[in-house]
């Protein structure tokens, strides 16, 4: 890894494959020693160039006159410091392929940082400068005497620098180019971000301290031992206190110990003693083998209940600061994520220090992608040409070397969407040798001819079920591996769409052992003008638009809808109702551990009103184990008819180093008694009126100008259209079929029958025309027939709705009979209206707290809700449908003196904004979406499901909204300031 003389190269070195020269053997990264470090974090000099050699190299001597430089921030980017801008695209590189040549536009920051050496830096030993992350190219000099340039933006680099440091004032000079050579082995689908974007900082070597340490901890599940054996490069002593461990470098100890598992991360504090140095080292025993067919920890199948997370923070880019990796982490432990693929390179390394502390499992993957090479049909692809398998060693070494020590990670990727070729052997052979202990991970050879296991991405569910059953008809070796999805569920805008279906087929097969959601983070920048900036927003001419919001969280990391779907849908703990009356029926769904650290409780609820509460004592159980419990006697309930349900839980009993005493871990629902038939509805006539002569009348008056009265409600004569519920104004109430496409929607233009938002588009669903046919009165009923179809087709939708009144209320019997032949799903169907602005407090009976679709509903339960209809927005980066609350009986919207209620039958899904879906369809991002003085309302009958065809499979069949002859009514009421019905 370290210089060596090479052929003269006429490239100049940033476009040379050779990855670096002047740098130290890669080795592993600790936190914790007694040698000194400087952090040289802070703010540096800075110029940027428009080119790479607009500057010569004076500018690294000691003395050089900086002044009227700029100052940047270190760890950071540039581009996110006022100078250039970053640039997104998923697989196009932003250069011509011609690797490894660069164009002589490349921007080059060049970087001064002038430091004290503290006055007591040892004389003794050696310093080494240690850069974590600098993209993608650095040439380094200190005190004006230059050190090398190294390539691998996401791998750290080390220069031996003890015999140029000065007492007293010493300066760092660091030339970056965001375009090397290196620029063609990552293209990751994320933001283009020159700069130095981790840590630099002066580590102290001292004498007697040993080059590196590997820690081997395994574990043996039938003996319940532990083999320690610490290999160092110099001989000391290592001990472990806790363990009563004393023994020398290199010689292996066999005890009993506490397994670490991404469940249970047992760490114990152990210390590595070398002549010149103590390193602080955290050891968990555990033992990751692949084993009749199945990857097991710790002798066990482990089912990955995962999320790829990309470095990003919405100010920073790939800065990120501890606070926010322990914020991730926290969050994806309460969310009952178990595992992190750490797309697509290795993360910081103090990210691994907290998976091991936190418990995940991580697949840590090599910084390298060259997928943008399939648009030349691979021509040139770095990983076919020998050339480049230094530069790929080289990345692998780095990966290995610095994160071997953590247990965490259980596996080696080799990157990510490389193709196939020569250079990944290669850089499998070389993982094997040097850490046999690991199994390997690489999603791009379906021959699997490298790897240990199985992997797709966006593998639709028919296809994970026939490799379950194993009757996919891959190679011999591939039919023997675990399969896992490395990616699937893209959390596009809403969404993702049918995880809970992924689900059951984990849990199902044995051999499908999990996944991991496309991804954790939105990657969309704070912006001025935009609220968050996506893809096009800089100016790029080349771009991928939003695809770089298809997180779980938003870039603030605020949990999506997603995220709360994806927390149910894994849960650990799964609650149900039992065979027998009165009973629930719980299963233990982890890996290793039992239920003894959940505290059950049950609560029973009569119309969403909790009527009583208590614990459940549930029994340990084993991983694998259910029990069916009874519950006590159903409570009785204020008033016969009323619709009853049961709600568990499972909180945590004691707190934990994520999460409280009393987090909820899982939960289930179900029914006591089933929702009443709906009260019959008759009565009231219908009146006429003329609104000038100021009083009512039945006496027929002629349909000009005139005004129907039924219950509650005002009509127009004429149209039949209403026009106030009480003295509530009403307007456009009709039917609805158009929402404002999701990303999910839209789809992906190169993956077949994806487009759908485009074909429904195409049809018209979007600029609906209705028509009243007639509007009949009756004695007791108002009916209005219509028809409601897009232009330009015969395709269309014959509508009755069936006004009838009780005293206050008023219900609207909607029959809807499609005529033609329909080809495509409706996005949504329902009925849409618009109150007055004023009406902005919401409360429901349904679900909720946050919104659902049919196929990402897990995580909202049946309840009663509080809320407004401005929180009851989902900010998605890109506006799109949102918001809906499924399965409501009722909701209420009031303006604090009345109350508009409306009760579905069946339930409804409940939606309202303060802006109508052509607006929230046209805009571009957050900050186009204006309120307007109303609130829209959707009550929907139907919505389509929601998928994943932003990029995999789209809804699945049962989700999906297929028209059909369909019937369901609403029922409206205005009530004072409280709302509520007797
Ligand atoms: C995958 C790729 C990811 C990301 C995703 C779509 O093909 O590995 O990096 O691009 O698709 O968001």
């Amino acid at each position: 890894m370290s210089s060596s003389p090479q052929a003269a190269d006429p490239l100049p070195y940033y476009e040379q494959v050779r990855p670096e020269t002047g740098c130290l053997p890669p080795r592993s990264w600790y936190a914790r020693t007694d040698a000194v470090r400087l952090a040289l974090s802070g703010g540096w000099r800075f110029r940027l160039a428009a080119c790479a050699d607009a500057h010569d190299a004076a500018f690294a001597a000691p003395d050089y006159d900086s002044d009227g430089w700029d100052t940047v921030t270190v760890p950071g980017h540039w581009v996110l410091q006022g100078h250039g801008a970053p640039a997104y695209t998923n697989t196009p590189y932003l250069i011509p392929l011609d690797p490894p040549r660069v164009p002589d536009e490349n921007p080059t920051g060049d970087h001064l940082h002038a430091f004290e050496l503290p006055a007591d830096w040892p004389a003794q030993g050696e310093s080494v400068l240690r850069f974590e992350g600098v993209e993608s190219c650095a040439r380094v000099w200190l005190n004006g005497t230059e050190l090398g340039e190294f390539k691998g933006s996401r791998l750290p680099h080390e220069f031996a620098v003890g015999a140029l440091l000065r007492p007293g004032r010493n300066v760092l000079a660091v030339r970056v180019h965001q375009w090397s050579a290196g620029t063609y082995l990552e293209d990751q689908d994320q933001w283009w971000l020159p700069g130095i974007f981790r840590e630099v900082a002066l580590w102290h070597r001292p004498d007697g301290t040993g080059a590196d340490h590997f820690v081997h901890a395994s574990y043996d599940h039938l003996t319940g031992e532990g083999t320690l054996r610490v290999e160092s490069t110099v001989p000391g002593r290592v001990r472990v206190p806790e363990l009563g461990v004393d023994v020398a470098t290199d010689e292996p100890v066999t005890l009993p110990v506490a397994p670490w598992s991404a469940e249970s991360p047992r760490l114990y504090e152990a210390e590595l003693a070398l002549p010149g140095e103590r390193i602080a080292l955290r050891v968990g025993f555990r033992t990751v083998t692949v084993q009749d067919g199945l990857l097991k920890a710790n002798g066990r199948r482990i089912l990955f209940r995962g999320v790829n997370r990309h470095e990003f923070h919405p100010r920073t880019g790939r800065a990120v600061d501890a606070e926010t990796m322990r914020a991730d982490l926290l969050l994806m432990k309460r969310h009952n994520v178990n595992a992190v693929r750490t797309s697509h390179y290795p993360p910081h390394p103090a990210f691994l220090e907290l998976c091991d502390e936190l418990g995940l499992w991580v697949i840590d993957e090599c910084d390298l992608e060259t997928h943008g090479f399939h648009a030349v049909g691979w021509r040139g692809n770095p990983v076919t040409e020998e050339r480049w398998t230094p530069a790929l060693l080289d990345r692998a070494a780095r990966m290995v070397e610095r994160d071997k020590n953590h247990p965490s990670v259980i596996v080696w990727s080799l990157g990510n969407e490389c193709g196939t070729g020569a250079g990944l052997t290669a850089m499998a052979s070389w993982i094997r040798e040097r850490d046999p202990s690991r199994p390997l991970h690489y999603e791009g050879d379906p021959s699997c001819a490298d790897t240990d296991m199985y992997s797709r991405m966006y593998a639709p569910h028919a296809e994970v079920e026939q490799i379950g059953r194993g009757e996919d008809d891959g190679p011999p070796r591939r039919a023997q591996l675990p399969f896992i999805l490395c990616e699937y569920g893209h959390a596009m805008g809403n969404g993702p769409g049918g995880l809970a279906e992924y689900q059951r087929l984990f849990e199902k097969y044995e051999r499908c052992q999990g996944g991991f959601v496309w991804e954790w983070i939105d990657h969309g920048f704070a912006h001025e003008r935009h609220g968050f900036a996506y893809g096009g927003d800089f100016g790029e001419t080349v771009h991928d638009g939003n695809f770089c919001c298809d997180g779980l969280v938003l870039p603030d990391r605020t949990p999506s809808p997603g995220l709360t779907d994806f927390k149910k849908v894994v849960e650990p703990v799964r609650i149900e109702g039992g065979d027998a009356a009165n009973s629930a029926r719980i299963t233990n769904r982890y890996d290793f551990g039992d239920l003894s650290h959940l505290t059950f409780s049950w609560s029973y609820a009569a119309d969403g009103e909790v009527l009583a509460e208590g614990t459940l004592d549930v029994p340990p159980l084993e991983p694998g184990e259910s029990a069916e419990l009874k519950l006590p006697p159903a409570p009785v309930g204020r008033e016969v008819g009323e619709e009853t349900h049961w709600t568990l839980r499972a909180t945590l009993t004691e707190d934990t180093s994520w999460a409280r005493r009393g987090h909820e871990v899982a939960w289930g629902q179900f029914t006591g008694t089933a929702r009443p038939a709906a009260r019959p509805v008759s009565g009231a006539r219908p009146r006429r009126s003329d609104p000038a002569e100021g009083h009512d009348s039945n006496e027929g008056q002629g349909r000009q100008g005139g005004q129907l009265t039924l219950g509650p409600a005002v009509f127009d004569a004429r149209t039949g259209s209403l026009r106030s519920l009480g003295a509530v104004p009403v307007e456009g109430l009709q039917l609805a079929v158009w929402r404002a496409p999701t990303d999910n929607d839209n789809g992906a233009p190169w993956l077949p029958d994806t487009e759908l938002a485009k074909r429904w588009r195409a049809l018209g669903l979007h600029r609906m025309q209705h028509r009243v046919d007639s509007v009949t009165v009756s004695d007791h009923a108002v009916i209005v027939d219509g028809r409601s179809a897009p232009a330009a087709t015969d395709l269309g939708l014959a509508t009755q709705l069936r006004w009838t009144a009780d005293g206050d209320w008023i219900t609207v019997a909607v029959t809807v009979t499609p005529q033609g032949d329909w080809k495509l799903p409706l996005p949504r169907l329902g009925l849409s209206l618009a109150l007055p602005g004023g009406f902005g407090a919401a409360r429901w009976f349904g679900g909720g707290p946050g919104e659902a679709y049919p196929d990402t509903r897990g995580g909202v339960r049946l309840g009663r809700w509080d809320s407004t209809v401005d929180a009851m927005q989902t900010p998605y980066v890109r506006p799109q449908e949102n918001g809906a609350r499924p399965d409501v009986r009722w909701a209420e919207l009031s303006n604090g003196t009345r109350t508009v209620r409306i009760e579905g039958e069946p339930g409804f899904w409940f939606t309202a904004r303060r802006w109508d879906t052509a607006h929230l369809d046209a805009a571009r991002h957050l900050t186009d979406l204006t309120p307007s003085d109303r609130v829209y309302v959707n009550l929907d009958h139907g919505q389509h499901g929601i998928g994943s065809a932003s990029c995999g499979p789209g809804v699945l069949p049962e989700h999906s909204l297929v028209v059909g002859p369909t019937e369901f009514s609403f029922t409206f009421g205005v009530l004072g300031a409280r709302g509520g019905r007797g």
